[in-house]
């Protein structure tokens, strides 16, 4: 069996699928069990990685263990926990989910928050896999409210470009990595094909949709102020706009073969994913 953390989130949510489609055994973990409707005939546990009990629980009898910390200047000592927790229960091996350009000097102390965690996976005596991807294709469906009104989409990041990848390649590539020894003691950098600015990924979804859509540049303060009153902390604020300017400034115009080299086959573009997931920004029917 092979246990998913993050199971309702972005990557972990399609990596249960793929298992799932292969008929692999899996339980999926998430603190709010009734928030995971949608995985019908899955096992699906309850675990906060705050309740280290709950975790012991989930990892007990799992072959493998896909992590997914919590993003931030948090990261560290919640993956220290949970890898300690897997290997006290018997796992063999672990993906941790990391972030292109950790490490790298120039990225700031957003480069910094993986490192823990990528640190105690490699120490952990357990076989370890780390996954590092570049921006998400699905980071622009927060886009999908400002094109349904015909408002501009912001760009934070300038003339920047990125690898931008399709979840569902990462995913894949995590799915190899747990089933498989063959990849343990890696650490793979995942990303797309081409090397995407924010107007090129507007410009292709435009396509896909059938219409333009304009963009916005936003001032680094505006950007600050818009993430402190949705919550966010200082801190993680602080690296979130250090990693924008690390990308405006070029540091992650990175592309890789590593998608390849693990699936066999090319990664999926953006145009791809924008096709597939055009419904996610069209305008929402009416009640009657
Ligand atoms: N977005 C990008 O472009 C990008 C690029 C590279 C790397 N990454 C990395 O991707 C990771 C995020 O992955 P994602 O986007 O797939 O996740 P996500 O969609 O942000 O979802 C977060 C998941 O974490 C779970 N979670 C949060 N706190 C928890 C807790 N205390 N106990 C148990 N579960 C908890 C949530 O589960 P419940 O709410 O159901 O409990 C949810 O499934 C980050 O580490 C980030 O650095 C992101």
């Amino acid at each position: 069996m092979i246990l998913i953390t993050g199971a309702t989130g972005t990557i972990g949510s399609e990596i249960v699928r793929q298992l799932a489609a292969r008929e692999v055994p899996v339980r999926a973990v998430t603190r709010d069990p009734a928030r995971a409707q949608a995985f019908e005939g899955i096992d699906v546990v309850r675990g906060d990685y705050g309740d280290a009990e709950s975790m012991t629980a989930a990892m007990t009898g799992a072959e493998a263990v896909f992590l997914v910390g919590v993003l931030g200047p948090d990261d560290a000592d919640t993956d220290r926990a949970l890898i300690a927790t897997a290997r006290a229960a018997g796992v063999r091996r672990i993906v941790k989910l990391s972030a292109i350009g950790t490490g790298e000097p120039d990225l700031g102390r957003v480069g910094t928050w993986h490192l823990p965690g990528e640190q105690a996976a490699r120490e952990s005596g357990l076989e370890w896999t780390v996954l590092r991807p570049s921006s998400f294709a699905s980071n622009t469906l927060s886009w999908a409210d400002p094109i349904r009104t015909g408002q501009p989409v912001p760009n934070l990041t300038g003339e920047g470009a990125q690898g931008v990848i399709d979840p569902r390649d990462v995913a894949a590539v995590a799915v190899e990595s747990l089933l498989s020894a063959a990849h343990t003691g890696r650490t793979y950098t995942l990303t797309g094909p081409e090397l995407l600015t924010t107007a090129d990924q507007a410009a292709t979804l435009a396509e896909a949709l059938g219409h333009p859509i304009e963009v916005a540049d936003i001032p680094e303060e505006l950007a600050r102020q818009h993430m402190l009153t949705a919550g966010m902390s200082a801190e993680y604020v602080d690296g979130a706009l250090a990693g924008q300017a690390y990308v405006r400034a070029g540091g992650n115009a990175v592309r890789t073969d590593d998608v390849r080299t693990v699936l066999g086959r090319p990664p999926h573009t953006y145009a791809d994913w924008a096709v597939d997931h055009a419904h996610a920004f069209r305008p929402v029917p009416a009640r009657s």
